[in-house]
């Protein structure tokens, strides 16, 4: 069955994971001890589900549309009424910006992102408290965008990838992943932005996070994928000003993505 299967893989972890070994940042790192740190962290909250998993001798299920987002009702408007979480997907890839010449007084403009998805739906239905940390790890991780392979020491298959289709279109593709699933497409425009926690992790290079968003499809989305949210976000702001930068540059990023899918009941009132 395939839940047990997953919890089996992704609480023995290194056991079954991908043959590759992770390739962990260190030398790019602003502060390596607090990376390790959050590693740390990380992975002691796992050893501790797996013995809570043990003790409770079932596998939890894993529904995604029963899944829980984290509630920021401060921050961003809630999914429309009717729609259900459809798939949840862990984004590790680049932040892009354009800079017109390299002087302290030219600010930085966003000319998209490129990432990589993995598919974190069941880890998300099962462990909630997980996946708000998750980007907070992955960002220590590299990803190789040719290959796709599996993020440092972790067990999820890829789900797609998420790229820019024109300025301001944000187009997510879950139809070709690592695996044979297909979860849809969704090309998006920005519905609402806010700022991150303050709490929210930095880059490796103390980058700050990215804003928190919702999105909503826009023509050509299937599988009545609606609103998409980035949320728990890591890394991927652009400095202050284009001071000694080149015409373009990345910069690292994570997030956890939340792609909701139904029909939107309309309020009466
Ligand atoms: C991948 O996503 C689908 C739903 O979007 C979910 O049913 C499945 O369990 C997920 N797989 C993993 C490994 O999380
Ligand atoms: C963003 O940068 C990456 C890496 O340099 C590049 O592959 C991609 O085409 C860029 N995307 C956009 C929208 O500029
Ligand atoms: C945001 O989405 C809501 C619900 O879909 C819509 O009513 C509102 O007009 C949208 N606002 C913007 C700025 O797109």
């Amino acid at each position: 069955m395939r839940v047990s299967t997953f919890l089996i893989s992704a609480l023995a972890m290194g056991a079954t994971a991908a043959p590759k070994y992770p390739e962990f940042d260190l030398k790019h790192m602003k502060e390596p001890g607090a990376a390790i740190e959050t590693l740390s962290n990380y992975f002691n909250m796992i050893a501790y589900k797996a013995k809570a998993a043990k003790v409770i001798g079932r596998p939890p299920i894993c529904d995604v549309s029963t899944a829980q987002m984290p509630s920021s009702p401060e921050l961003l408007p809630p999914p429309s009424q009717g729609l259900k979480p459809h798939h949840i997907a862990l984004g590790r890839g680049t932040q892009n910006y354009t800079c017109a010449d390299s002087s302290d007084s030219t600010v930085p403009v966003a000319a998209g992102a490129v990432a990589t998805l993995f598919n974190i739906s069941c880890l998300a239905s099962v462990s909630p408290d997980l996946v708000t940390t998750v980007a907070n790890m992955a960002i220590h991780f590299s990803v190789d965008e040719v290959t796709h392979r599996p993020l440092g020491p972790t067990p999820w298959p890829v789900s797609g990838v998420h790229y820019f289709r024109a300025p301001g279109v944000a187009f997510f593709n879950l139809d070709e992943g690592s695996t044979a699933d297909k979860y849809g497409e969704a090309p998006c425009m920005k519905n609402a932005s806010a700022v991150a926690p303050a709490a929210a992790a930095v880059g490796p290079k103390g980058e700050k996070a990215v804003p928190w968003l919702k999105l909503n499809t826009i023509e050509g989305a299937t599988q009545d994928i609606k609103e998409v949210y980035r949320i728990d976000t890591v890394g991927g702001s652009a400095p202050a000003t284009c001071k000694g930068l080149s015409k373009t540059f990345t910069v690292e990023y994570a997030a956890v993505y939340w792609f909701w899918s139904g029909e939107i009941v309309e309020d009466d009132e």
